[in-house]
């Protein structure tokens, strides 16, 4: 099939790869033309995992081309997948402006009939709304005779970063809300040779199925949390209990790691814009309301222990591990590590960070006073402690004795519990972790 694509971000480029892959013919298209332009030339703009080879297998077979231009693409398009953001607006909805623009942009070239797909993560009735935008800029245009062949469907989009295109491929379902038939068979044709399991539903409850996946995953992650701060005062240890009520096959093992809670691009837009469409439909969620505000305290109580632990930080030179929101990605986009760093270096630290691939995305969200390091060990170089707020593998490969004799005192505040089982008492460490007490270092 033929399939335009608009928003060449973290969804719109795995996307386009993977349909590419499964036989398709994809224009990926973009309002950024420094992105487009080094899209082109085969460099991704973000790290994510076999993205760059894929790409080039792609673009050397002439299944996917990227462009700046809608108008020269869209003619041959069977269907037009929606992919742009849809960042928290200063009160915690989703902002709908990219995703209106692309709609009267579509409208103005659309000549033709087409399925709209929107990936995007959107609101509950935003898709009818995508539907009439484009049909009035196709009004205004003098093609109202061609308003009725345009369908559209809600195809919402779960893959994780770190393992985007593997989860494009090998997805746990997909979730298509329509109201017609064909539209079903489009977009199962766009996806053949995937093999999942169906969810066919309305448009309103695909939408709504996106919010409330993330907002379950949110949840899960703010009630371990709310454990692990009561294990701390208990002498109790929250890994522990993880690992034994997530062997209960009714609650599951994923997102049960206690910490400094959730960030990323996605989960704390979509529980606040959650929050809010509960809001304007007169339901009061208190549930999620609670969510967010265990997430954001979570903040706060690492940065307290850190403070009861060392005193006042003004001046006290901290190495930091890790900046991206999760491992995988170089994506910092309301990183819980960002915020933390953030917040040490207004109470006066001297910080050191080394992330190994979100220094450069980090950098241009940071204030200038922080340097940063090319390896975790020489970011601890001279360190009245480390902080650990990333859960990248190589963090725990690193030769401790190094580490422990680089640095001036040897204490470690783990963010994450990443470290936690490797007994770093016995190196000599002073380990601070989230829900495992001081003491408690297996
Ligand atoms: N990132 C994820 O892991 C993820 C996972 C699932 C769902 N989502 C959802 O998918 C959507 C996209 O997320 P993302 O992370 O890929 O965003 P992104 O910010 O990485 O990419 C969005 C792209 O859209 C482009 N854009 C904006 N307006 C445009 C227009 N009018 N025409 C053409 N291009 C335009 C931007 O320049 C940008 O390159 C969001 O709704 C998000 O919530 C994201």
């Amino acid at each position: 099939m033929n399939i335009v694509i608009i928003g060449t971000g973290y969804v719109g480029l795995t996307s386009g790869i993977g349909y590419a892959k499964l036989g398709n013919r994809v224009a990926c298209v973009d309002i950024d033309a420094e992105k487009i332009a080094k899209l082109d030339l085969g460099h991704v703009p973000f790290y994510e995992i076999g993205m760059t080879e894929a790409l080039h297998q792609e673009q050397e077979l002439g299944s996917i081309v990227f462009t700046t231009d809608l108008s020269a693409v869209l003619g041959e398009a069977e269907v037009i997948l929606l992919a742009v953001g849809t960042p928290s607006t200063s009160t915690g909805e989703a902002n709908l402006s990219f995703l209106f623009q692309a709609a009267k942009e579509i409208g103005k070239y659309l000549d033709h009939e087409v399925v709209i797909v929107t990936k995007s993560t959107v609101p509950v009735g935003t898709n009818r709304r995508v539907l009439a935008t484009i049909q009035e800029s196709m009004n205004v245009s003098g093609r109202s005779d061609l308003t009725s062949l345009i369908q559209i469907a809600s195809v919402p989009e779960f893959l994780r970063e770190g393992s985007a295109l593997k989860d494009f491929m090998e997805p746990e379902r997909i979730v298509v809300g329509a109201e017609d038939e064909v539209v079903f068979a489009v977009v199962e044709a766009m996806h053949y040779g995937i093999k999942t399991t169906w969810v066919k539903t309305s448009i309103e409850t695909a939408e709504l199925t996106k919010y409330a996946a993330n907002a379950m995953l949110a949840t899960k992650i703010s009630f371990i949390n709310e454990i692990a701060n009561i294990a701390e005062r208990t002498g109790a240890n929250v890994r522990d209990i993880a690992y034994a009520i997530g062997l209960d096959s009714r609650i599951g093992p994923h997102f049960l790691q206690a910490g400094i809670g959730y960030g990323g691009s996605c989960f704390p837009k979509d529980v606040s814009a959650l929050h809010q469409i509960a809001g304007a439909n007169g339901y009061d969620f208190k549930l999620l309301a609670a969510v967010i505000e265990v997430n954001n305290r979570q903040r706060d109580l690492f940065v307290k222990k850190i403070q009861e632990v060392l005193g006042n930080l003004k001046g006290r030179r901290l190495a930091v591990w890790g900046l991206a929101f999760k491992s995988g990605t170089d994506d910092v986009r309301e990183s819980a590590s960002l915020e933390i760093v953030r917040r040490l270096y207004a109470l006066g630290a001297d910080l050191c960070a080394f992330d190994p691939k979100a220094e450069v995305s980090a950098r241009r969200m940071l204030p200038e006073g922080i340097s940063f390091a090319s390896t975790a060990i020489d970011a601890a170089e001279g360190a009245d402690a480390l902080v650990v707020l990333t859960e990248w593998p190589e963090f725990r490969d690193v030769s401790f004795p190094t580490l422990k004799a680089r640095m001036i005192d040897p204490i470690i505040f783990d963010g994450r519990n990443h470290l936690a089982d490797l007994s770093l008492s016995k190196f000599g460490f002073r380990y601070y972790g989230v829900g495992v007490c001081p003491s408690d270092r297996s």
